[in-house]
């Protein structure tokens, strides 16, 4: 992956974004080898790899037989991986896996997330991006912020 990013780096002045799966195990090293190629920030996370069977019919419900779980479900898992990047590397991460509302969003920030992505929510509720970035406004006044970046990766423990 790294020599990858490197011809990409080489290849052009434009800022590159790389996506990370949590498929591939240790995913904060994988963001480290991003960031020593020359990656501008890191996007994680992908889809978790599933399968789900038909009792019936026995079959996998999906032609493909295992397919991307998103949405809620792999909130908490994102929400852990961001984390532990966040711990790794010093280039920006964009936070994303089951952000369904400005409260789930919150989450990824205050786990070190700059930036947030929303990607099945957009299938259940077309306008949840825009709800969601009402919420984050709201919440940068109810708590007397300046800005949203003073809570990224403000976890407390
Ligand atoms: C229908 C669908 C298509 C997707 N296509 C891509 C893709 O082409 N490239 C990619 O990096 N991620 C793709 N993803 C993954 C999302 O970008 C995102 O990482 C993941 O779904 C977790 O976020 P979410 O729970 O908000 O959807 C896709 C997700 C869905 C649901």
């Amino acid at each position: 992956m790294g020599s990858l990013i490197e011809q990409v780096r080489a290849a052009t002045r434009l800022p590159i974004i790389t996506k990370l799966s949590p498929n591939a195990g240790n995913i904060a090293e994988f963001a480290r080898v991003a960031e020593n190629a020359g990656s501008d920030a890191v996007s994680l996370i992908n889809t978790l790899l599933g399968l789900a069977i038909n009792p019936q019919t026995r079959r996998p419900r999906l032609a493909n037989i295992t397919g991307g779980l998103s949405g809620p479900a792999i909130r908490p898992i994102a929400v852990r991986m961001v984390w532990e990047v966040f711990r790794k590397v010093k280039i920006p991460i964009v936070g994303m896996g089951g952000i369904m509302d400005s409260d789930n969003a919150i989450e990824f920030i205050l786990a070190g997330a700059t930036a947030v992505a929303v990607g099945t929510a957009n299938f259940v509720q077309p306008d949840a991006s825009v709800k969601i970035v009402d919420g984050i406004e709201r919440y940068v006044e109810e708590n007397e912020l300046h800005s949203i970046r003073e809570i990224v990766g403000g976890m407390i423990i």
